[in-house]
């Protein structure tokens, strides 16, 4: 492909990620027959590996690996028996709370967490502060590269803050240390027959875009 061929389909995948948001019912989550299950689980687990060369700046070094994210892949029948879980696990879980329906319906959910240093790491705080700043940055530049992987592969995505995943008892229900920060439940939505009619919502700033003279500028020469 062509340096000009490549920049386009980039952009173009650039432009077509969208979030989208499929939210099932508890009481009846969607089921996955196993074929389907593994055609796009195996989709998503290249697209978490396709995703690691990101940019990073400090290498973390916890376990000899530098990278400062880890990634967490709950497939779908870990995502319903969390949605299941989450009441009991999560007693201040409000009832309009949407995230049980959305692990009720999702394909998988990625959890990507990162790595902050802490004052053992590095005492001073400003640095410790910065370096912890690039760190977020790293893992931010990851969750971006995986989502336009998952675009590439037609799956549908939705980049969720997810708060409540981040709380100790569902720390301690998936095995993650309470060191790691959760940046995002990366819920990925699978094309399968039965899940059109779900409700369906997008990212609500999706259009809210600004041509790029609106923030970005250009320096030829200081004046
Ligand atoms: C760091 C981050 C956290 C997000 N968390 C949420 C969230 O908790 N709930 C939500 O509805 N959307 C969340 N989003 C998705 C945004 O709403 C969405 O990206 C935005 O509306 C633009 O839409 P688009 O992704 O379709 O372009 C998050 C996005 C980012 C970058």
């Amino acid at each position: 492909m062509s340096n000009e061929a490549g920049f386009e389909q980039l952009a173009a995948w650039i432009r077509q990620r969208k979030t989208t948001k499929v939210f099932g019912m508890t009481e009846q989550p969607v089921q996955l027959s196993q074929e389907m299950a593994q055609l796009h689980d195996s989709a998503v687990r290249r697209a978490i590996a396709a995703a690691g060369p990101a940019p990073f700046h400090f290498a973390r070094n916890i376990e000899g690996i530098a990278e400062p994210w880890r990634v967490t892949a709950l497939w779908w029948e870990a995502c319903r028996g969390l949605a299941a879980e989450l009441p009991s696990l999560c007693p201040d879980l409000k009832p309009g709370n949407k995230l049980p329906a959305i692990l009720s319906a999702c394909g998988a959910s990625v959890l990507v967490h990162w790595l902050p240093a802490t004052a053992d790491e590095i005492a001073d705080a400003a640095k410790r502060e910065e370096t912890n700043f690039e760190h977020l940055a790293a893992a931010s530049a990851y969750v971006q590269n995986f989502l336009l992987l998952l675009t590439a592969a037609g799956l549908e995505s939705y980049w969720a803050s997810a708060n409540l995943l981040d709380s100790p008892p569902v720390k301690s229900r998936l095995g993650i240390p309470a060191g790691r920060k959760l940046l995002g439940a990366i819920m990925v939505g699978y094309p399968l027959e039965g899940t059109s009619a779900l409700e369906r919502a997008g990212g609500g700033n999706h259009t809210k875009r600004s041509p790029a003279e609106a923030w970005s500028r250009e320096l030829s020469q200081l004046r």
